[in-house]
This record gives structure tokens, sequence and C-alpha cells, in this order.
């Protein structure tokens, strides 16, 4: 069976650490034969969560988010993955702005449907790719597996990785990708 792997990047910059976490995720994904979507957030239009009514909108009942933007096409590619991977540029410690965009409002939609959320007991990995000092990597990681979590996924890592880091790190990342998608084949298998 094929397992489609959906990879997301979160930075402006479209040849730096997080492109090349991205890369090394789909080279182990795909080395491992899954299919991989990989989606750079920065590409899309993704506006913030609008808290609609009085704290929530269609997200709470339908499940869906009402603000209509690049959104709703994204979450359809991320619920119909098998799998996935959320790369992010650290910033204050805490996730890139593009990332917290999406996730705060797929959180919503999923989050809310409890054990029915679309992407529960799905296998995910995040990164949190820093700067020199890696400051605030676990912090970052920290609001990564919150996401995680309320969507009730599966967590198979969370991995940090900086400037200094790189080289060994991004061996690392290809190596949990490839592991992750062999981990969902022996699942299936029992
Ligand atoms: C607004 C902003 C905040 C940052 N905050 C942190 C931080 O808290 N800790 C850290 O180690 N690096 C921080 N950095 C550095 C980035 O995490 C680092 O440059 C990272 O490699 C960016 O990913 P990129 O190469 O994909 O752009 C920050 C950078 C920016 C632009």
């Amino acid at each position: 069976m094929s397992y489609r792997i959906v990879i997301l990047t979160s930075s402006p910059n479209k040849d730096g650490l997080t492109a090349a976490c991205g890369r090394a995720l789909r080279e182990g994904a795909a080395g491992a034969g899954a299919t991989v979507d990989l989606i750079d957030l920065n590409s899309y239009n993704v506006g913030r969560c609008q808290a609609c009514g009085t704290g929530y909108g269609t997200c709470r009942t339908e499940h869906r988010c009402q603000v209509e933007d690049d959104f709703q096409a994204l979450n359809e590619r991320l619920i119909g993955a098998d799998a996935y991977a959320v790369v992010t540029p650290v910033y204050w410690g805490d996730l890139s702005e593009s990332a917290k965009a999406f996730l705060d409002r797929v959180r919503r939609c999923e989050a809310t449907a409890r054990e029915a959320s679309r992407l529960a007991s799905k296998p995910c990995i995040g990164v949190a790719a820093a700067g020199g000092s890696g400051a605030g990597t676990i912090t970052c990681l920290f609001s990564m597996q919150q996401f995680m979590n309320h969507v009730r996924s599966e967590v198979f890592d969370l991995i940090t990785i900086t400037r200094k880091s790189r080289v060994y790190k991004l061996e690392a990342i290809e190596a949990a990708a490839k592991a992750m998608v062999e981990y969902m084949r022996q699942k299936a298998a029992q």
C-alpha cells in the first residue's frame, strides 16, 4: 500500500533551513515508497482565525472554517493524508506566523470533532528549525505537540535542528520520515 504524506513548511525563506528539512522529509518518505505532497504555507493566502461569533463559528458546529481563503483547499489536502509532518522556523520560541495561522484553524475544525477528528491517530512529525542559538526550540515543539494532541494525532517524533546541528539532524529527519512510513506499514500488517 502506498501512503500519502503531507509535509507542511512555513518559512518565507525558500532556500533556508526549513526548506532543507522539508526536502529531507520528502526524500525519507518517498524513499520508503510514500506519495509526498509538499506544501509551502507561505506561498498561500491563509489568514488568521477570526474567532467568529463570541469565540466559535462553524468550526464548532460543522467542523469547517467559514473564513474563505486558501485554507479550505489546503486543509482538504492535509486531512486526506495518511500521515503528516510540520516544519517551522523558530520565531520567538514559537511557530512561524504562517504555521500558526494555518494550524490554529485546523485545530478549531478538528479538535471540536473530538474522536471524529480527521487527523485522529494519524502519525506525524514536528520539526523546529532554529538559528544559531537554538533558544526556543523546546517551547516551539511544545506548541507543535499541543496542536497534535488537540487534534488527536499520533506523535511519531518531535525534532529540533539548528544551524550548528544541520548536517547530522538533516540525516535524522530523513530517517524519521522513512521510519514513520515503515511504522505505518507494520501497524497495518498487524
Ligand atoms: C522573527 C524571528 C524570530 C526568531 N526567533 C528565534 C528564536 O527564538 N530562537 C532561535 O534560535 N532562532 C530564532 N530566529 C532565527 C530563525 O529560527 C532561523 O533563522 C531559522 O533558520 C529560520 O528558518 P529559515 O532558514 O527557514 O528561514 C528568529 C528569526 C526571526 C526572523
